[in-house]
């Protein structure tokens, strides 16, 4: 029998505990929303009154339903309030002695059997649990944001919470139309331990000029399939809320990965604390709404690509799936393609190379050469050296993750040697356009023209490993796999925590023997070799589970077993 949740105390109605109360409203639980003082209780009470009016907007509730759940929710500046509540969960800002002064106090405004819960997102529970009389009754409770939308709850538990209070808040979560997962007390649990390493890197690009704003996201958008890319998604919880989430968990792990980018703090400063401000990395219509506005950081229009070359016959190197593929969407989009398979080379043959004789004449004359080989860097080199000659004024591209300044410097012409990285082209849309130092504007021009006129977004970006999209993505996998290691969280509640609490279309570990272990371990030893942060260096269970041959869907076992690979 677990304990029926007639009425919960919420003290903090900023976009979180507005949030919370409207959820806990939504399922006919009578709500006490707090503030301290009454300007911010209106705030608060707005907040409710307005996403329960854009629901009625769109006609997804009912006027009757939204007045009940405003009937169901009183507002009050004072903790006596919530002095008979069977649960009070706190939603102030993320600061420890603050959030330890209120559990003090209601710790003594409350009866004592009421639970109290944190929504903290990173914080201590234990800590904040000690400062009242009753640590047992002292438990995690964290939404994510927009709570009303995002399905996850994770249950914080400490040393001391009692097994019947995790029974009983685990079936309010569900009663709430939740999914709980509930887990141990470590600074970011599972979603924001794994988010924001990934996030504070999407700035720390951001800060250091290597791709723009749009194209960061754009790239974690198309390429991922995420809701939102790094740099919006900052701006929907709060830059504020972020750097202090970054802090705390910098401060427990000491992985400088978590040290906030110091971008974060200027913004912060600045008083432009996303969203809610109605200005952080984007600029808002106003304050609370989604629709970004241009701003003086908005690039122009990319309007007939200044400078590119007119591009009318591609050629295509490679005989594999991308090469197929890519020749596919190069012949609807209106282009002569002629494609040639690349000769099979071995390491002894290559000194004998004379470039001409690697791929023939059939390629002179194209305007742009694209390389879609997957060999090696030895081979590769080789064939750009080819390429260089077989093709006369022709922008050579490449498919491939290798360093492109290496291709670039096999040829008597690195300006017109470009990165063209793109991994599905029939499936996502994004294609990263990688420029090295010797890179002409012409060259990136014409590429990201053509990538255009395919349908596809090219995103800008430098010529280092991962480039944009590998960069982010792979080390947040690998974080995944050291919580696994680590023994913090089953690999069922990491996939569901980042399915249901940041909306990504698969969870991390899924996502891996998606890929291919092998493939996931190749791209970390590259990033980590390149950056030297140790923080990149591959999870040892990585390693393990390829050394073992659990390679993923494709050999039928990875994390998880594939029957039919
Ligand atoms: N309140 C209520 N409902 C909302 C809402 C809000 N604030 N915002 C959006 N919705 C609803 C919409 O009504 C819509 O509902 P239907 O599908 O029933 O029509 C749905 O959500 C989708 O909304 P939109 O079509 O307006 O916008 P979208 O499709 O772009 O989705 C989003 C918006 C749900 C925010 C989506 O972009 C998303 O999932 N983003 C990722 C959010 C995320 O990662 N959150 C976790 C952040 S980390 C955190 O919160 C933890 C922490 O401690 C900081």
């Amino acid at each position: 029998m677990t304990r029926d949740f007639a009425k919960v105390g919420v003290v903090g109605l900023g976009t979180m505990g507005a949030g919370i109360a409207e959820v806990m409203a939504r399922s006919g639980v009578n709500v006490v929303g707090i503030e301290s003082t009454a300007e911010a209780l209106e705030r608060g009470r707005g907040h409710v009154e307005d996403s329960t009016a854009r629901a009625v907007t769109r006609g997804k509730l009912s006027a009757g339903a939204r007045q009940a759940i405003l009937d169901a929710v009183t507002f009050s500046t004072s903790l006596t309030d919530v002095k008979d509540a069977d649960l009070v969960i706190e939603a102030i800002p993320e600061r420890l002695a603050p959030k330890q002064q209120l559990f003090a106090d209601l710790d003594a405004a409350c009866a004592p059997e009421t639970i109290l819960a944190t929504n903290t997102s990173s914080l201590s529970v234990t800590e904040i649990a000690v400062a009242t009389t009753r640590p047992a009754q002292v438990i995690g409770l964290h939404f994510f944001n927009p709570a009303p939308v995002m399905k996850l709850v994770e249950v914080v538990t400490t040393v001391v919470t009692d097994p019947q209070v995790v029974r009983d808040v685990e079936a309010l979560a569900q009663r709430l139309g939740k999914v709980d997962v509930t887990v141990g007390d470590r600074a970011g649990f599972i979603a924001n331990a794994l988010l924001f390493g990934y996030l504070n890197h999407a700035v720390s690009m951001f800060e250091s000029g290597y791709a723009g704003r749009e194209d960061i996201d754009a790239a974690m958008t198309l390429g991922c399939g995420l809701p939102m890319g790094p740099l919006a998604l900052l701006d929907l919880i709060g830059i504020d809320t972020a750097q202090e989430i970054l802090d705390t968990m910098y401060r427990q792990s000491g992985d400088r990965l978590h040290a906030p980018a110091p971008y974060l703090r200027q913004l912060v400063t600045a008083g432009r604390l996303g969203r809610k401000r109605g200005r952080g990395f984007y600029s808002y219509q106003q304050p609370d709404s989604p629709v970004v506005v241009p701003d003086a950081d908005t690039p122009s229009a990319p309007g007939p690509a200044a400078g590119a070359r007119e591009v009318s016959r591609v050629g295509l190197v490679g005989s594999g799936v991308l090469a197929t593929q890519l020749a596919e969407v190069f012949t609807e989009a209106g282009y002569q393609v002629t494609r040639v398979g690349e000769p099979a080379l071995s390491e002894p043959a290559l000194s004998e190379l004379a470039g001409i004789q690697l791929v023939g004449t059939e390629l002179a004359g194209c305007e742009l050469v694209v390389e879609a080989a997957g060999a090696d860097a030895p081979v590769t080199a080789a064939l750009f050296g080819a390429l260089d000659l077989a093709c006369p004024g022709a922008v050579l591209a490449t498919s491939s993750l290798l360093p492109i300044i290496d291709l670039a410097a096999a040829t008597s012409r690195p300006g017109d040697v470009v990165g063209m990285h793109v991994t599905a082209p029939t499936v996502t849309t994004l294609i990263e356009v990688v420029r090295t130092v010797a890179t002409s504007d012409e060259a990136v021009a014409t590429v990201s023209a053509v990538c255009r006129r395919l349908g596809r977004q090219p995103v800008g970006c430098g010529d280092r490993a991962g480039f944009i999209v590998n960069a982010l993505l792979f080390p947040y996998l690998n974080d995944a796999v050291k919580m696994l290691e680590a023994h913090y969280a089953s690999a069922d509640d990491i996939d569901a925590a980042m399915k249901l609490g940041c909306g990504f279309p698969v969870g991390p570990i899924e996502a891996l023997d998606a890929i291919g272990l092998d493939v996931a371990l190749a791209v970390q030893r590259t990033l980590y070799q390149e950056f030297r942060e140790p923080g990149f260096a591959p999870a040892p269970l990585l390693t393990h589970l390829v050394t073992a041959g659990y390679l993923g869907r494709t050999s039928g076992r990875g994390f998880r077993e594939h029957p039919a690979p």
